[in-house]
């Protein structure tokens, strides 16, 4: 372990201790202690899954990256392990950000972004962005490798490695920015330390953005799906309405071809809280998605708690016929289900109805009849502070926070499905809502925070009617 980890490592023991638990989750990933953002090297290597993340492990604030890592069974139950990078080199004094993992051979392998500032940090014109690998055989400890590619000339914000074998070939996607234009550029390497320009994947039309960070780049039912995170959309209507966005753009790519764009920008999370998410492959082929379960610039009441930010649920992946991205949570979640309790078929008439006294590490599961159900709004409210219903006279489905005392008052919303039901599984954690729409159409992720937690089923102005319904307390 060298210096900078083992003092890391100190610090952690100490402010983990000192944790105030309210709103510290159960089945999410969150740091020790201390500050998470994007997660990084989500891997399957020697039959754990491996999770690291942005990290600064002495303080609740962003502050010099370090790569804090944990693993899995079942991507629900994390075990935390020591940070794996501390910003210590020559090449990433200022931070070690984002980027992924592979397994080369017997070898994990890391390749990240190095970040420094040559002279005064204050202006952009001194920033540099490299490319490193660090590599490690027993997956915790990991040898720095150093720079293995250097910020093109021109080029100062060059960011977020993401890397993928094809035949026998490692590509590598990095997120960039020229002038007020964000871009995906591509490379291709043999060895993971040498890399060759294949040029520029993607480039923001205009009004898509000034920054493309966290690009990620895979294979779904044949097309290739561009996923990134644009820094600078303007919102829109409903859309974009988070400071920055994430989502893909669909088409098509082959080694040596260009990338030919079939589906413009689709968002892939509408809740409040969701971004830079990145995607690998389990050992049975699915494509998993993690993102950072937080926004940048949002308030963290969890801050004063000792902590902030944490992951989202792992989601599984697919692409429908029409090339719409879907995210379901992963299977492995049906495993911490424990004691149904059934609310039963109901028909509510203007009125709130409690259904749980304690709704914190729960999926809730719901089935509205929308034919039947002609309230102006119905659906599920946790205390006063969160709820999630459809608007009939918008015909939209809405997740709404009101927690003034910590400024996150507000809804994000998509619209009705066109379907007869409505059905919604809803994940809560202690300081997290995820909602799934009509098995993964659409999905929306916030970050709450409740002191009371009871849970009421509600219709207002008229009728709504519940079919099977009821909640899983997950374990
Ligand atoms: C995305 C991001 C990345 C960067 C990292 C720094 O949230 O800005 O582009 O590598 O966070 O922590």
């Amino acid at each position: 372990m060298t210096l900078l980890i083992d003092k890391a490592e100190q610090a952690l023991r100490v402010k983990g201790e000192q944790l105030n638990r309210r709103w510290y989750p159960e089945y999410h990933l969150a740091a020790r202690a201390g500050w998470m953002n994007d997660p990084n090297g989500l891997v399957w290597f020697e039959g754990w899954y491996h999770a690291f993340y942005q990290h600064h492990p002495y303080s609740t604030q962003w502050g010099p990256m370090h790569w804090g890592h944990a693993r899995s069974r079942d991507l629900l139950h994390w075990e935390h392990l020591p940070v794996a990078l501390a910003p210590e080199g020559p090449e990433d004094k200022d931070g070690c950000f984002s980027g992924s993992a592979v397994v080369n051979g017997n070898e994990l392998a890391l390749v990240y972004t190095g970040h420094k500032f040559h002279g005064c940090p204050a202006s952009d014109d001194n920033l540099y962005q490299v490319q490193c690998l660090a590599t490690s055989e027993d997956g915790i400890h990991f040898n720095r490798q150093g720079q293995v590619l250097d910020t093109p000339a021109g080029l100062h914000h060059f960011r977020d490695p993401k890397v993928w074998k094809e035949g026998e070939s490692w590509y590598m996607v990095v997120g960039a920015r020229t002038e007020d234009t964000g871009m995906v550029r591509l490379y291709r390497s043999e060895d993971l330390r040498h890399w060759h320009d294949e040029g520029v994947l993607a480039v923001a039309p205009q009004g898509m953005g000034f920054m493309w960070e966290c690009p990620d780049f895979f294979t779904l039912r044949g097309k290739q799906v561009l996923m990134f995170s644009p820094q600078g959309m303007q919102a829109e209507g409903y859309s974009n309405r988070n400071l920055f966005q994430s989502g893909s753009i669909v088409g098509h790519w082959q080694p040596g071809e260009n990338f030919v764009q079939e589906v413009a920008f689709q968002e892939l999370d509408h809740g409040h809280d969701f971004y830079a998410p990145q995607s690998f492959l389990a050992p049975d082929g699915r494509r998993i998605v993690i993102g950072w379960l937080a926004m940048w610039e949002s308030p963290m009441p969890e801050q004063r708690d000792g902590w902030a930010g944490m992951l989202s649920l792992p989601r599984e992946l697919t692409l429908t016929a029409e090339n719409r991205l879907q995210m379901r949570p992963v299977k492995e979640v049906e495993a911490m289900r424990q004691d149904f309790s059934s609310w039963s078929a109901q028909t509510l008439d203007n009125q709130a109805l409690c259904v749980m006294d304690h709704c914190e590490t729960t999926e809730v599961i719901l089935e509205w009849d929308r034919v039947g159900s002609d309230a102006e709004q119905y659906g599920i409210a946790l205390e006063e502070g969160m709820r999630l219903y459809v608007d009939n006279q918008a015909q939209r489905l809405i997740l709404e926070r009101h927690y003034p005392q910590f400024g996150l008052c507000g809804q994000r919303s998509v619209p009705l499905p066109q379907t007869a039901a409505l059905s919604l599984r809803v994940f809560f954690d202690k300081s997290s809502v995820e909602v799934f729409v009509n098995d993964g159409e659409a999905c929306l992720s916030s970050r709450i925070y409740p002191d009371q937690r009871k849970l009421h089923i509600f219709a207002w102005s008229g009728k709504a009617v519940l079919n099977e319904s009821g909640a899983w307390y997950l374990k």
